[in-house]
């Protein structure tokens, strides 16, 4: 594993020499050529939905580092969008590389299919109050008694709609994702979402943290082959828990934001921009947390 960066945490990236053509969440999105992007992950952090004012030292390359780990242990399930071209090929100026180290990666430039590929294991988030309303998540049934935070007799896919900005995604059944795209690639990514889901979770288990659930996003090349983009199997796109406290029937506490949840929770912030600081010992906790979660699972 490559030592930490020694630059200061990156809320926001400024490259001269690429023209940058989306701004997500926490991703910086810069066009190389007609074949490629370049995806910096920034050191934001969210919480419900909303960009938090501080950036979070170290998360942006543990994000990266625990996705480049997953790319590689998944290739024998899907093919992935990580290109050839390394950042020194496409970034020649060596400050701007400064600013890169670590939380970059080249990767193909794709479409991506408008659908969240959520993958659980476990009941909790949407997925327990969807069982509370309807006893299914998505249009599949699950057994009657069962408390917040179960395992699921195996494991299913939840598939949401992709939001626009601001908002949040919406639970939708299978058919909803056929008529959004096509029965063939529906089928096939509900079968990578829970072979990948199922190969990380048991890789998770024997370093005692359980998966609860995570997300992938796919695209589409011109040939129309589909691809696993975006990023995979991290604290942002996955709920990871220590084995050692599970319980279910009380929600265990997420690795990563569990304070900068409590804490905003504590502030009865009404979860709307602009969001508030945090202090800083709850930055540094965070902090902490995601390079903990690093190193728990690519040990
Ligand atoms: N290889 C790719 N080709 C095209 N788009 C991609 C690729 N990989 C990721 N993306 C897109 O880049 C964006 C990543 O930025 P992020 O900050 O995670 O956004 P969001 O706020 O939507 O989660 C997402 O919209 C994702 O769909
Ligand atoms: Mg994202």
């Amino acid at each position: 594993m490559e030592p930490f960066s020694q630059s200061s945490p990156l809320f926001e990236s400024r490259l001269r020499s690429l023209r940058k053509i989306h701004q997500g969440k926490v991703r910086d999105i810069y066009d190389v050529d007609s074949q490629h992007l370049l995806i910096v992950t920034t050191d934001r952090l969210s919480a419900f939905d909303v960009v938090l004012p501080d950036p979070i030292a170290f998360k942006g390359e543990v994000l990266t580092q625990i996705s480049l780990f997953w790319f590689g242990k998944t290739r024998h399930i899907v093919p992935n969008h990580l290109s050839d071209l390394k950042v020194e090929d496409v970034i020649l100026d060596p400050a701007e590389r400064a600013q890169l180290a670590g939380r970059t990666m080249v990767v193909k430039k794709l479409t991506p299919l408008p659908v969240e590929a959520v993958a659980r294991g476990y009941l909790i988030g949407s997925g327990y109050k969807d069982y509370q309303l309807h006893g299914s998540v998505c249009g599949i049934a699950l057994p009657a008694g069962l408390q917040v935070a179960e395992r699921l007799p195996e494991p299913i896919f939840t598939p949401a709609s992709k939001a626009p900005a601001g908002q949040h995604d919406e639970n939708i059944d299978f058919e909803a994702i056929v008529s959004l795209i096509g029965r063939d690639y529906a089928t096939r990514i509900r079968r990578i979402t829970l072979e990948i889901y199922r190969f990380a979770a048991d890789h998770a288990r024997a370093r005692n943290i359980i998966i609860a659930d995570t997300k992938f996003e796919f695209g589409l090349d011109k040939a129309g082959n589909m691809l696993l983009i975006d990023e995979v199997l991290t604290p942002d796109s996955s709920r990871f828990w220590p084995m050692a406290s599970y319980k279910p029937g009380s929600s265990p506490p997420s690795f990563d934001k569990q304070f900068v949840r409590d804490y905003l929770e504590s502030l009865h912030w009404n979860k709307k921009p602009p969001a508030p600081h945090l202090p800083p010992d709850i930055q540094a906790r965070t902090s902490d947390n995601y390079r903990a979660a690093l190193k728990l699972l690519t040990a």
